[in-house]
């Protein structure tokens, strides 16, 4: 899966966004081991707390589909900055894999990478602590 691929796809996923509130739209695309990409947007409400991200979206959609092995998350928005994902997102991330690459885009389709473990390091993983 070439990785622009993947960015496109979350920019596809971002014309679906749900953002009446904020008025800021964000795309996700996240690539399965298995080379599945499943994608997101963010999901407002009008009592805002349960309010969903464009990457837990597409988490929520993987889990449900049967999906646990992740390799890659792409992030867009229309931000003209690299966008990158809230800490709640990044604790779901660091649920599933401490590997995943995590790129975060500019609307001009540049990105950069970096590790889930670079976005949250020290990450609280009781599974791994139980070992
Ligand atoms: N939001 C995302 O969907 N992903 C991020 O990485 C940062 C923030 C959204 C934007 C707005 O809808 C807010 O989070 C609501 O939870």
């Amino acid at each position: 899966m070439k990785i622009q691929s993947l960015i496109q796809q979350s920019f596809e996923a971002k014309k679906f966004s749900y953002s009446p509130y904020s008025k800021f739209a964000v795309g996700a695309a996240l690539l399965c081991q298995d080379g599945t990409v499943v994608t997101g947007c963010n999901v407002e409400n009008a009592a805002y707390a349960p309010a969903i991200c464009a990457e837990r979206c597409a988490y929520t959609k993987a889990i449900s589909m049967g999906q646990k092995e992740f390799k890659a998350i792409a992030i867009s928005s229309n931000l003209d900055d690299f966008i990158a994902p809230c800490g709640v997102c990044r604790q779901t991330m660091v649920e599933f894999s401490e590997d995943i690459d995590v790129y975060m885009t500019k609307p001009d389709g540049t990105y950069k990478m970096m590790k889930i473990t670079e976005l949250l390091p020290h990450s609280f993983r009781p599974s791994r602590l139980l070992q």
